[in-house]
């Protein structure tokens, strides 16, 4: 489109110039930082809205704005990606597969390219100038810790041994004005990055970014495989490689066109009382925890910065909708590249927070086809963490629809026999259903059940036909008498 290539595919400003005209931006005026920012965005995020600007927020200049809701729906998630038109969730599911498969291999093409200056850099508090209160932050719900600055966030670190550039959305807690608390849950990235300087006695470096073209934010939260470079991942996506800054004091790269972002150390002593915080499970189950803060020595950020809000909450919440369509689109390139034949589609439900209800529908070609299919979608990369049901259901069966799903349960298992249990899976301490004892001491693990909903492969030409009208008599029939149903 003509217009898009006057766009900046990494600069949030043209983002909203175009969900503009899409008609998905709404401006909120004069909302209050205190629950209010957090309540508007939970009601909208129920009902997939557009996304919402507030301005005008009480102690802060005007422009200096907070957005939320930035992909709670197939136009907004679509447009981030570069995906034109209006389609089904599945439909976006197999787009989204087809991208990821793309950039599997175009990513080389599209290093990071190192640029002396850029919008981010327009305002800089450095070393005891440096203060987080000059960007507005909302306390998102009633019974958090405090005020989280990174929930629409992501973050870069840097492996010491390999060189490998990582982004992993991680949240952030603002403590004062130069403390950030930062929860990184085990088996994260970031987690195993950090401890790699600690071996070495060294503080790890790390860069944060609290606003920038959500497409950064999509990459950060995306459970991709080790050794994946994020920011050529943008960039293959955009078709243009990431303008960078080398950071001034960590040398760590900054997306020249973000809007605000920390430089700072985390040291392995030094640690802090994080949270409570409303979780994506739709609890508060990681409780208040010491956790490793990161000591910040630089702040930037661009004039009348926008600071990305994407706070969970019991879902369908602000991140669950995307979520959901980036793991049910991994774990559908997952099953393809493990050698699964004839995966239909995949739909990780919103309910479940976007990681514990994974539903896989295909063509059984073998026996032990649907166990080997539900079996991995719950155990590779993307569909490991916390996921606790893999349903597998006929090709018949439209994995985001419950009533499809239901009714396949219902009616194609015998508990006795389709149920497997895995014991001991990964999990994390947002889990509720993990004693806090068992936290304390580090007891992480939780079990899958995989449910095969499939009609029994060696006599599934003996299964009872399907009491429906075939897809002939519907059509003649609403060909005919569609007008009833105007
Ligand atoms: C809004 C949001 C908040 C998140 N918060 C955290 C968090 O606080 N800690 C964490 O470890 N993962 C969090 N995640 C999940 C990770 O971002 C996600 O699993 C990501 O793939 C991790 O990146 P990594 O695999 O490179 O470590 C969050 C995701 C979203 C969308």
């Amino acid at each position: 489109m003509e217009n898009d290539r006057t766009r900046n595919p990494f600069d949030l400003r043209d983002w909203l110039k175009k969900a503009d005209e899409m008609g998905q931006l709404r401006i909120a005026n004069g909302a209050d930082l205190k629950y209010e920012i957090g309540t508007i965005t939970e009601i909208n995020a129920a009902k997939a809205g557009p996304a919402i600007i507030f301005d005008q927020i009480s102690g802060y200049p005007e422009g200096y704005r907070i957005l939320t809701g930035s992909m709670l729906n197939a136009e907004t998630f679509g447009m981030t990606l570069g995906i034109d038109g209006t389609m089904g969730n599945i439909e976006l599911v197999d787009r989204v597969a087809e991208i990821l498969r793309n950039v599997a291999t175009e990513s080389k093409n599209y290093p990071m390219e190192y640029v002396e200056d850029g919008p981010v850099m327009e305002n800089k508090l450095v070393g005891d100038d440096v203060d987080l209160n000059a960007i507005p932050v909302p306390l998102w719900h009633e019974l958090d810790g405090g005020a989280y600055m990174g929930t629409g966030t992501w973050q870069v670190h840097q492996d010491p041994d390999t060189g490998w550039v990582n982004l992993g959305t991680y949240r952030v807690q603002r403590f004062g004005k130069n403390i950030a608390g930062n929860y990184i849950s085990p088996g994260h990235h970031g987690h195993i990055i950090r401890q790699k300087y600690w071996d070495r006695g060294e503080p790890c470096p790390v860069v944060m970014c609290f606003g920038a073209h959500p497409l950064f934010y999509l990459m950060g939260s995306s459970d991709v495989p080790s050794g994946v470079d994020e920011l050529t991942w943008a960039g293959a996506i955009a078709g243009k490689r990431v303008p960078v800054i080398k950071g001034p004091v960590t040398g760590l790269p900054i997306p020249a066109d973000c809007e605000i972002a920390v430089e700072g150390y985390a040291y392995p002593d030094g640690t802090m009382l994080e949270g409570p915080f409303g979780e994506f499970t739709g609890y508060y189950g990681g409780g208040e925890k010491q956790e490793h803060v990161v000591q910040v020595k630089a702040l930037y950020f661009r004039n009348q910065p926008i600071l990305l809000g994407s706070p969970p909450n019991r879902p369908p919440n602000d991140m669950s909708y995307q979520f959901t369509v980036m793991r049910s689109a991994a774990i559908k390139e997952a099953l393809s590249k493990a050698g699964v034949p004839d995966v239909k589609s995949v739909w990780v439900a919103e309910a479940g927070g976007g990681r514990m209800w994974i539903v896989t529908s295909i063509k059984q070609r073998y026996a032990g086809h649907a166990a080997q299919a539900a079996a991995i979608a719950c155990n590779c990369q993307a569909g490991a963490l916390m996921s606790k049901y893999s349903i597998v259901v006929d090709d018949d069966i439209d994995p985001s629809k419950m009533d499809e799903v239901i009714w396949a349960i219902c009616t194609r298992t015998n508990p006795v026999d389709d149920i497997d249990i895995l014991r001991q899976c990964w999990s994390n301490p947002l889990e509720t259903m993990i004693t806090t004892e068992d936290k304390r001491e580090g007891k992480l693990y939780i079990s899958k059940a995989i449910i095969n909903a499939c009609r029994p492969y060696h006599k599934i030409h003996e299964f009872a036909p399907v009491s429906q009208s075939s897809e002939k008599l519907l059509k003649e029939t609403l060909d005919k008498w569609g007008f009833l149903f105007k």
